[in-house]
């Protein structure tokens, strides 16, 4: 007994993190897995637990007698092959932004709205990576004090981009330190026209400029979280940034809550307790989250809690999150545990 497991996208950045967490992590049965990508890798052998297995290419047929099916393979590649699990029988649960905001797919944070599962046809989507370690840190503040306005503004690694963006910063990081040349391909956004260098600078532009000159990441942060936190009046806005680190995203969140009385030490106590989230903020000891130490972790670390000296019920937070894992990868597989806890995957045989 147990899933029959697809992973789509396996030799990718995110799906590497997959195969591990499968390996090692998910607390749910598995009867077998099957490594699915493009054409190019057909063939590859890939280590889980004991056995080598051989990479597929994808296919509608893939999918045949597949249970639970995780996609990290682009937003054509879930458009496209999503569906075709879904009408074999798979859930599936999706990585990419394709289907977050369509109001018959959930989209989940395990911490946040579990209960959004229930209402399933199939595909359920993990959200944007920036957002879920946001609303991880704010939704148990919420809960608590209220929430009226979230501004945030992002330091994100560039493995967001997959595993040819941190190559690209590996080799331009090479390249100035030899005096050499560098010529940017992949970043900001490997599919828009210009390409810009990532090693000793930040740029400003993550995804596509969208309406009123917003990159489509930051349009995901403010949509993503409305949906998750189901507080459509919220007021939430971002700046996304790309910076020249491989692993991990950081964020400064600047909050206001509803009651105005709260102190950071309120914050601080409601955090300590709350699920996913790792409180380290100790600046008497110089202790605040950072990307080196988030890399390889599942929880979503916050510091830097502290007032806004102007304003009654407002402030400041730092937090950081591996954004392969709780951004993706284990997200993802959370989800999976959820969905087999609440009894939501129905195996065919
Ligand atoms: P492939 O190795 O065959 O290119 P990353 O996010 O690190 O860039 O990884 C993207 C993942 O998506 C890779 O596993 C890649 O496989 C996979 N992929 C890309 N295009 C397709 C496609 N058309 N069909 C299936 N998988 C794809």
């Amino acid at each position: 007994s147990g899933y029959n497991v697809a992973v789509v996208g396996a030799t990718g950045a995110v799906g590497s993190r997959f195969i591990e967490l499968l390996e090692n992590e998910a607390a749910f049965p598995i009867k077998s897995v099957k490594l699915l990508a493009s054409k190019r890798s057909a063939g590859k052998q890939i280590k889980f637990n004991d056995q080598m297995l051989t990479v597929e290419e994808t296919t509608p047929e893939s999918f045949a007698g597949v249970d639970l099916a995780l996609f990290s393979a682009g937003g054509s590649v879930s458009a496209k092959f999503a569906p075709e699990a879904v009408k074999r029988g798979a859930v599936v649960v999706d990585n990419t932004s394709h289907f977050r905001m369509d109001p018959d797919v959930p989209l989940v944070v395990p911490e946040v709205n579990p209960q959004a599962l229930k209402r399933h046809h199939g595909i359920i989507a993990n959200p944007n990576c920036s957002t879920i370690q946001m609303v991880v840190a704010l939704e148990p503040i919420r809960q608590k004090f209220g929430l009226e306005q979230v501004i945030c503004s992002t330091y994100q690694a560039v493995s967001g981009a997959g595993q040819s963006a941190i190559n690209e910063l590996y080799k331009e990081s090479q390249q100035i330190i030899n005096n050499e040349p560098v010529s940017p391909q992949i970043l900001p956004v490997k599919g828009d026209k210009k390409h810009y260098q990532i090693a000793f600078n930040t740029l400003a532009q993550i995804d596509v400029f969208e309406n009123e000159d917003y990159t489509h990441e930051e349009w995901k942060m403010i949509n993503e979280t409305r949906k998750i936190m189901e507080t459509d009046d919220l007021k939430v806005t971002a700046t996304c940034v790309r910076i020249p680190v491989a692993l991990a995203h950081s964020e400064t969140v600047y909050f206001t809550t509803a009651d105005k009385d709260v102190t950071p030490d309120d914050i601080r106590t409601v955090l300590q307790t709350a699920p996913g989230v790792v409180v380290e903020d100790d600046p008497k000891h110089q202790i605040y989250p950072q990307p080196v130490n988030a890399e390889g972790k599942k929880d979503t670390f916050v510091g830097r809690i502290r007032r806004d000296m102007d304003n009654k019920g407002a402030f400041h937070m730092y937090v950081v999150s591996d954004n392969l894992l709780k951004g993706a990868a284990w997200n993802s597989v959370q989800i999976a545990e959820t969905l087999h806890k609440m009894d939501l995957i129905h195996p065919a045989n």
